[in-house]
């Protein structure tokens, strides 16, 4: 189920022609959410729309500022023809006035994001990756793969794919 209050103001700026304002969200900001920031851009490239999308990607947490994504991740993602190389930082109050969709990775970047959010309108702006997987998956959220081996990383790409597509199809489609 997608949270159409998110998507409705998304839509509207892409009919619009206004670019549609991304942030993906998960815990260190370098394995799922830089992994998903390349799998989109890629996408919109692909499409020929990558001037109607500005995406950027953020982590609750303050491990890594400034770090390249891990090296396993990059690896991984550069298999799919995915560079990753996006620097990580923190998310901040001031995300939720630069972006549409705050996409966060599972359920704890979730609570941690509406806790961030200033105002009510701004946590409305949330939304879960997990509500955009279209492929038969008994997960409804991207795991993190940090303590786990390559098939934890293969995983996050195979839903990224997945939710990246369909979240495109929603906003654009
Ligand atoms: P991510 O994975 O949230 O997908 O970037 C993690 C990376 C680092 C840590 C946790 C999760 N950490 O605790 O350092």
């Amino acid at each position: 189920m997608v949270n159409e209050i998110a998507l409705e103001g998304a839509r509207n700026r892409y009919r619009e022609g206004k670019p549609v304002r991304v942030l993906f969200v998960c815990l260190g900001n370098i394995c799922r959410s830089p992994a998903a920031e390349g799998v989109m851009r890629a996408l919109v490239e692909e499409r020929g729309d990558a001037a109607l999308w500005e995406i950027d990607s953020a982590g609750t947490g303050n491990y890594h500022i400034g770090d390249l994504p891990d090296k396993r991740m990059r690896i991984h993602a550069r298999r799919r023809g995915y560079e990753l190389t996006h620097r990580c930082r923190q998310v901040c109050e001031c995300d939720f006035d630069d972006f549409d969709l705050i996409v966060g990775m599972d359920a704890m970047n979730l609570r941690n994001l509406h806790a961030i959010a200033p105002t009510p309108e701004a946590g409305g702006k949330i939304v879960g990756m997990g509500e955009f997987f279209d492929i038969a998956t008994r997960y409804d959220h991207v795991p993190d793969p940090y303590y786990e081996g390559a098939e934890g990383f293969e995983l996050v790409l195979d839903l990224l794919q997945s939710g990246c597509g369909r979240l495109y199809e929603e906003v654009a489609g």
